[in-house]
């Protein structure tokens, strides 16, 4: 028996019934719209990455406020005294609190402290974090300061704080500490490591601390819940239940349990027929000259995790094991520029380019290149008509927590055609098992699996696709919220009692 689709409607639903009084908070360091200026005029965009893709729709159905940094430098502009807008521009649902850093505190907090130190330390691929005790303070001050808008926001009502991510593991301690009432939950976007790599952090006592501070902690996959109960009993900071999954602590008392995100299937699924996109796959096709080729496509935030060179290697090899293809397959990678200030962002920015180029020096001919690169943030309807043109599409992360852009492309061909060509070492792979999978690592075995979906045949592919698509369509962003939701309003509400009734 099929499990019912949960659309936005039921999720509105049961936000009424489950939310009641209280006041819904969310928080992130990323904000949903950023707001510029570009010639004079207060535009706003929408930034790459898993969390405004998952959690914007939520927020459109449950209203609240979502506070987050406010980077853009329109963002002073568009909001009142309060430091407060209403998103979406377009069609105002929630509110949307902006919370202002100096240059010096982003440096530390979110440059330093979150992306240099815990973005490696969560994600294995061999980039050795960097612990900075002046990162540290301003992480800690950056905490406290999202800490003093949340309670702000709040003022003394009943209310739930969802917190996003790794930036912020700090805030639910200093919540729960001004005000032991409100409910609090937290999604950690990122895998958890094992005990033996997270304990090379100088500071994790104050970081489980911080964490155990909430009623409910949810990650991607039931390994990286595991890694963290496993984390907390290890380091001795805490009573940890592995029957039930939860931590007891004093009084604090932490259910952990795994969340698989998703996209709005039914959105992307519409968005990828609209006339427009006909049209912009006619015109991207003309200008790259990609009619009659057979075309992969990379859609990633240039990061040292997406296993981005490695996917190029693995083009490289294919081509050379399989010169039949040369001329008529092209690797068009789309990517957004991210954390530039970071120097192994930089490296991985110019090895890159170098590969980009050494792959099209050695293979290309006039008129074709294997690699068609854009570093830029291209339009939605461009990323559309991409996915759409696409025979197949290649996600290789070297280690993710989930990896959305593999469920984007699943829930654009509304044709029932294309390859996923994923890495194993996604969140993604555990659900989306139709794929091709590649270890990026392997590269012998990666240019052997664009063969496979180069010369998949329709049908195969088809049914593929069919199954896939049907798991992206069942398990979609709305049912994600909705168990979140449900476990954060009242198994929480359940287990503040004594941890022997839970
Ligand atoms: C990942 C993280 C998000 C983050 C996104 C983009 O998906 O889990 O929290 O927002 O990357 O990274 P950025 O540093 O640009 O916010």
């Amino acid at each position: 028996m099929r499990a019912p689709i949960w659309t936005k409607e039921d999720l509105r639903r049961l936000v009424q019934r489950e939310i009641g009084d209280y006041r819904l908070v969310v928080v992130s360091n990323r904000q949903p719209y950023v707001h510029e200026l570009v010639d004079g005029r207060l535009t706003y965009a929408v930034p790459a990455g898993g969390v405004t893709t998952a959690i914007d729709p939520l927020m459109q159905e449950c209203g609240g406020t979502w506070v987050a940094h406010g980077a853009g430098d329109g963002d002073r502009l568009a909001v009142d005294d309060r430091n407060r807008v209403r998103v979406p521009p377009e069609d105002p649902s929630y509110t949307l609190r902006l919370v202002w850093l100096t240059e010096e505190q982003e440096r530390g907090y979110y440059y330093g402290f979150s992306n240099e130190a815990l973005w490696p330390l969560c994600h294995n691929a061999y980039n050795e974090p960097v612990f900075d005790s002046s990162h540290w303070r301003a992480y800690q001050e950056v905490n406290s300061e999202f800490a003093k808008h949340v309670l702000d926001e709040i003022d003394g009502r009943p209310a739930a704080v969802f917190t996003q991510d790794y930036h912020l593991a700090l805030l639910p301690r200093l919540l729960r500490e001004a005000d032991p009432d409100i409910l609090t939950g937290q999604f950690w976007h990122i895998p958890w490591p094992n005990h033996e790599i997270f304990r090379i952090c100088p500071w994790q006592d104050e970081l489980l601390d911080g964490l155990l501070a909430n009623d409910l902690l949810g990650f991607h996959l039931g390994d990286h819940c595991n890694n963290f109960l496993e984390t907390v009993a290890r380091a001795g900071k805490g009573r940890v239940n592995f029957e039930y999954n939860m931590v007891s602590r004093g009084d604090d008392l932490t259910l952990v349990r795994p969340f698989p995100i998703s996209v709005d299937f039914d959105q992307i699924n519409s968005d990828a027929q609209q006339v427009e996109v006909d049209e912009e796959i006619q015109r991207f096709t003309q200008e790259w000259n990609l009619e009659g080729k057979v075309v992969g496509l990379g859609i990633d935030r240039i990061d040292y995790t997406k296993g981005i060179p490695h996917r190029f290697r693995a083009m490289g090899r294919f081509l050379e094991k399989y010169p039949e293809y040369i001329g008529k397959v092209v690797l068009v990678q789309a990517g957004v520029m991210s954390r530039t200030d970071i120097e192994a962002y930089q490296q991985l920015s110019e090895q890159i380019d170098h590969l980009v180029e050494e792959i099209n020096g050695r293979f290309g001919r006039e008129g074709w290149q294997p690699i068609i690169y854009m570093p830029t943030d291209l339009p939605s309807v461009t990323l559309l008509a991409l996915r759409r043109i696409a025979r197949f599409c290649i996600v290789s992360s070297l280690h993710d927590g989930m990896n959305l852009v593999a469920k984007e492309y699943v829930a654009s061909r509304f044709d029932e055609d294309g390859v996923l060509i994923l890495s194993p070492f996604t969140g993604a792979a555990l659900e989306l098992t139709d794929a091709v999978m590649a270890n990026p690592y392997a590269t012998e075995y990666f240019a052997d699996a664009i063969r496979d979906a180069v010369e998949m045949p329709l049908e195969e592919r088809r049914s593929r696709m069919i199954r896939m698509r049907s798991i992206v369509r069942e398990n979609n962003i709305y049912r994600w919220a909705a168990h979140l939701l449900v476990d954060l309003m009242q198994g929480t509400r359940r287990s503040r009692r004594p941890f022997a009734s839970a």
